[in-house]
């Protein structure tokens, strides 16, 4: 049925242009004899025209001119109306003098019958378009809810003509602080003044709502127009940034207002390239598969074309759900989910040694500080620390020639036993480096923003259930960084390295937690009435501020600006025998020995937690008790 509505409405275009044509050569042939025209002339035209028209029309089907619409008309249309013409009056022209009926054309006629032809075929094409779109919005002008836009940019430009069509929405103005924009018009829709006129302009229009259109300013500016959002007492949307479309995430084109949306930095460039040449075609494994890092970096890569990818992942459900989640989005891409746990050598070594795989992008780690710090801070080790060693050793017996590690910010000068293994099992590439094929990477960064266990969806859980909002300390600060942007660094980084060094990223602006917490809370129309916001104080092994991981003293640039190399310490391969040593006792070492070992391993650990003091029994006691 579609088709052949598509056929009528294609024939109509055709014939509208076949008649075109005619009354553009009838024009010209009238404009240069002087307004006359005798039967000869016009029975010779009329031979003309059965020669040009199904050749005009030919070659606009052949540029595609019938597969647009005429009511979406656009300048890839026009352009496609000027090169069919072009190259039909020359078709014409040869077919005219072929046949010898070009008696009475000259190049005159031949410059001039195009001009017209042009003229007639798009003008009548954008009247149809403007008189559609008057019959279907222009009545409706004045109606949907008065909307102001924030922001002036190329984002605004493509939702002015987007909401322009819409009943919903009925755009009232523009804000934006350059005052270059100021009184200029958008599609149509004039910018009004400084984002700090939005209470005015609100009261005064009767303002319920603004939509954000900034898809990449830093945070502080977000914040502030948030800020002023709260006092003109608007409700806030905004449209998604460009890596939210291309990820396919964009879902309705306007939508509320998320904290995600805050912390938006500007997009990653990637050496896509690079990053062909590493990842497509390879056997890719990703250990750690199943958890925030690791399906989002499986994501994509699957995205480069791999040969084969392998995920490794100790939890059954993580890799049921990566595993289901990666064949949907990338049927044609072959993925092999593989159970098991990075300390057990034999199923690594197995592991490798089927897959072979070229590279492997080591993200299985425990990683929640407060629960590693007690109770649990030999397990840390074991998993973080021995287990990225069976990995990387099984690597390099199996020839893989990149192996990735994922570190974290916690391994700077690290105060709690995660960050400290961490900083261990970076030593323990760092040392298997030397004489090794196998090229080592290690890439630290801080938070992510919604992770698994990280704190928006935490505080996102409390206001839902009413509150409290539970802060450790009203001065912590943290860095933010949205999971895909981390994931593509790790894999920018994957690619530059060459072998041994440490990578950290530029992860921008620090942000206070309390200021997030109060940020979600306004996001959610909620008031810090209605969502109290409790200190609850430090956690252990927890720090104020992360080490600032890029800076200059600590660190030296590389080609990529959101990556820096730090100057860490150098470590020999010697130590890796006596370090296997104290990870294979056959006891299980209590967390005050983990932390007096670990110290003697990681020099620049200092662990905040106080020794505890225990009763030494004292002969008499010994004897009391026996
Ligand atoms: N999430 C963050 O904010 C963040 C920031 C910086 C660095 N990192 C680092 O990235 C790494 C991954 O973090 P994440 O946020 O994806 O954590 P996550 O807990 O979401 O994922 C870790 C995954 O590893 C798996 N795993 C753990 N031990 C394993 C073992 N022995 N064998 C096999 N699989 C095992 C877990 O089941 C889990 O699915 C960690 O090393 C973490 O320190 C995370």
């Amino acid at each position: 049925m579609r088709s052949v509505q598509f056929d009528v409405r294609a024939l109509a275009a055709a014939a509208h242009d076949g008649a075109a044509l005619v009354v553009a050569m009838l024009a010209t042939t009238l404009l240069l004899e002087v307004n006359t025209l005798t039967p000869a002339q016009l029975g010779d035209l009329t031979t003309a025209f059965v020669v040009a028209v199904p050749i005009q029309i030919a070659i606009s089907f052949l540029f595609g001119v019938y597969q647009g619409i005429w009511r979406y008309t656009s300048l890839p249309d026009i352009q496609r109306i000027v090169f069919s013409v072009l190259t039909g009056t020359v078709v014409v022209s040869l077919a005219l003098h072929t046949l010898g009926l070009d008696e009475r054309f000259t190049y005159r006629e031949y410059l001039l019958y195009p001009l017209f032809l042009v003229a007639l075929m798009s003008l009548s094409r954008m009247g149809f378009r403007s008189f559609k779109e008057w019959a279907i919005y222009g009545r409706s002008g004045e109606e949907g809810t008065p909307v102001v836009i924030l922001g002036a940019g190329d984002a605004a430009v493509g939702l002015v003509k987007e909401l322009s069509r819409s009943h919903d929405w009925r755009i009232v103005g523009l804000l934006d602080d350059d005052e270059k924009k100021r009184g200029r018009l958008l599609h149509g829709v004039r910018v009004l003044g400084p984002l700090e006129d939005l209470p005015r302009y609100a009261s005064r229009l009767k303002l319920r709502h603004a939509i954000i259109a900034m898809p990449s300013v830093p945070y502080k500016v977000r914040r502030r127009v948030i800020e002023i959002c709260k006092r003109a007492k608007v409700a806030i949307m905004t449209v998604p940034t460009l890596n939210d479309v291309v990820a396919g995430k964009s879902g309705a084109r306007i939508r509320k207002v998320a904290v995600d949306d805050l912390m938006k930095r500007e997009a990653v460039t990637l050496d896509d390239a690079g990053l062909h040449d590493l990842l497509t075609g390879q056997v890719v494994m990703v250990t750690g598969a199943g958890g925030s890092i690791g399906a989002e970096l499986c994501r994509q890569i699957a995205a480069y074309r791999p040969a084969l990818l392998v995920l490794f992942e100790m939890n059954e459900y993580a890799m049921y759900k990566a595993d289901e989640q990666l064949r949907e989005a990338f049927p044609e891409i072959p993925v092999e989910s593989i159970v098991g746990d990075i300390k057990n050598a034999r199923r690594v070594d197995q592991v490798m040694h089927q897959y072979s795989p070229a590279l492997v992008f080591h993200a299985a780690a425990y990683k929640h500080v407060p629960l590693m710090e007690e109770a649990n801070a030999w397990e840390a080790v074991q998993n973080n620390v021995l287990g990225t060693y069976v990995v990387a050793r099984a690597a390099i017996d199996a020839r893989v020639k990149k192996f990735v590690f994922v570190s974290t910010d916690k391994a700077v000068n690290p105060t709690n036993v995660m960050g400290a293994t961490k900083r261990l099992a970076e030593m323990v590439c760092q040392g298997l480096q030397a004489g090794s094929q196998t090229r080592f990477e290690m890439v630290r960064f801080g938070n992510v923003l919604g992770s698994a266990g990280s704190v928006i969806p935490k505080f996102q859980e409390q206001i839902d259930k009413g509150g409290p909002v539970t802060i450790t300390h009203p001065e912590m600060v943290r860095y933010f960084m949205s999971i895909p942007e981390a994931a593509q660094l790790v894999l920018q980084a994957g690619c530059m390295g060459l072998g041994g060094e440490i990578f950290v990223m530029d992860m921008g602006e620090p942000v206070k937690i309390v200021d997030l917490a109060r940020d979600m809370i306004r996001l959610s129309e909620l008031s810090e009435n209605e969502i109290r916001i409790v200190y609850t104080g430090l956690r252990p092994g927890e720090k104020l501020f992360e080490e600032l991981l890029a800076d200059d003293e600590h660190t030296r640039p590389t080609p990529h600006p959101k990556l820096r190399i730090a100057k860490a310490r150098e470590v020999d391969a010697d130590w890796i025998d006596g370090l296997l040593a104290w990870l294979d006792q056959d006891r299980i070492p209590s967390d005050s020995e983990v932390r007096r070992d670990l110290k003697r391993w990681v020099p620049e650990y200092h662990t905040q937690v106080r020794p505890r003091l225990t009763a030494v029994a004292t002969p008499r006691a010994a004897r009391g008790a026996s």
